[in-house]
């Protein structure tokens, strides 16, 4: 049986944030997981260019059954200290849009600098490596992996959700929540594309393949990114986005070129050119497949010197407020994080250990705490795992 301090489960990006604290501070740590390389999910992410953080991380950011859970830690160890590790290590980068920060290589570079960095700090990593089993022992847990048992004064779970299980992904972080009695709540796939029932799939097949800018809500949200449609419902950062609010049975709201005063704009048309098709005059500020469709639902064609002001109206209105109901998403499959997960009444927010059971500690996304696309998912694994970093 081997003695550590800590013993980090999940070699992802919360894990290694934690195990380099931890190492720093003269902890004995290893840190085990079953994949044969650490951070996969770094490595894809990003398009394999990693939007390690975002320059306008705020709680607002994350959903939570607490939405003020995240605020201890995200305060503690921001996006400028995870910023200032990248610029350490001489890694360039860029903002996309909207604050998201890509590197300007490949996101090996992230992955090497962690892994650099656990070397430094005298962190033991073992890869292939399976869990078998946790036990509470006299100070702390005893573990058993398929390397051998340890006894462990701190264990921290930082196994991820259950998004792309041909990744990795296990739920074990759950499991052992479950079996210390650290409840969970729901999980759910999130930032995940949403699915059309057949009848609207057959409807809007032409569009598979087009984007527009738009502006998407569901349930009181709405993100201005934009859509995509797709062989069996529709995707694009903006449905990512409002995926973590949408539930079954309920609609979601796009609009399109929602900063032109389209009436206007088609009155305008009309004038100048009567002779046109109505999707024509669309046309000239939409994709051509997608005017048709949106001619079609508002029931406005022909020519658009026969077409009224009402019709004009009902036309713009189609297009800057349209109501589509998905039936379901693409599931854990593709979706790029797990919404809910264990319950954060259950951790300590400075620390992230579980207040019922000292020296359990659960770090990244196995926790109720959900960013919006771009980047803060990441800030949230790096910040919660630097804070329990300081603890374990
Ligand atoms: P993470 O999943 O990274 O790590 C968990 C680790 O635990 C894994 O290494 C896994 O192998 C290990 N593990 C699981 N079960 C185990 C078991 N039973 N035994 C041993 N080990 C086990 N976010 C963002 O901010 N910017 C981005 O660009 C992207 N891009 C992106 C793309 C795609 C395709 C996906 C799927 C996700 C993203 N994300 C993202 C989300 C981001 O990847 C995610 O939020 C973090 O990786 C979560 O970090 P964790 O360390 O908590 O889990």
């Amino acid at each position: 049986m081997r003695r550590l301090d800590v013993l980090v489960l999940g070699a992802g990006a919360a894990g290694m944030m934690c195990a380099i604290e931890a190492g720093r501070r003269g902890r004995k740590v290893l840190i085990a997981d079953h994949a044969r390389a650490p951070g996969e999910k770094i490595r894809i992410s990003g398009g394999g260019r990693c939007n390690f953080t975002n320059l306008h991380t705020a709680p607002d950011n994350f959903i939570s059954g607490n939405p003020h859970f995240c605020k201890s830690a995200l305060g503690r160890f921001t996006q400028h200290d995870f910023i200032a590790l990248i610029e350490s290590h001489g890694i360039a980068y860029h903002e996309k849009t909207l604050g998201q920060l890509f590197c300007d290589g490949a996101s090996r570079q992230v992955i090497d600098m962690l892994t650099g960095e656990m070397r430094a700090a005298g962190v033991d990593l073992a890869l292939a490596t399976e869990f078998e089993s946790v036990e509470p022992a006299r100070d702390g847990f005893t573990i058993r992996l398929s390397s051998g048992t340890y006894t462990a004064s701190s264990l921290v779970v930082a196994t991820g959700g259950k998004s792309i299980p041909k990744m990795g992904a296990t739920g074990l972080g759950y499991r052992i929540a479950d079996q210390f009695g650290v409840p969970v709540s729901d999980t759910r796939p999130a930032l995940v594309p949403l699915t059309f029932d057949e009848a609207l799939r057959t409807r809007l097949k032409p569009l598979a393949g087009v984007s527009a800018d738009a502006v998407v809500g569901c349930n009181g949200i709405s993100f201005a990114e934009a859509l995509l449609f797709t062989h069996r419902g529709i995707s694009g950062p903006s449905i990512l986005q409002v995926s973590s609010y949408w539930r079954e049975g309920d609609e979601i709201t796009l609009s399109l070129l929602p900063r032109t005063d389209l009436f206007e704009q088609l009155r305008q048309a009309r004038t100048a050119n009567g002779r046109q098709s109505v999707h024509n005059a669309l046309s000239a500020h939409l994709p051509k497949r997608l005017a048709h469709i949106l001619c079609d639902n508002a029931g406005v064609e022909g020519k658009i010197a026969d077409r009224t002001d009402r019709d004009l109206k009902r036309l713009a209105q189609a297009v800057q407020d349209w109501r589509i109901k998905p039936t379901g998403s693409e599931g854990y499959r593709t979706a790029e994080v797990t919404l809910g997960g264990v319950d954060t009444t259950a951790l300590h927010s400075r620390t992230m250990e579980a207040k019922a059971v000292p020296g359990l500690y659960f770090i990244g996304e196995v926790v109720d705490v959900t960013g919006w696309l771009g980047g803060y998912n990441f800030q949230w694994a790096w910040s919660s795992g630097w804070a329990a970093g300081q603890a374990v």
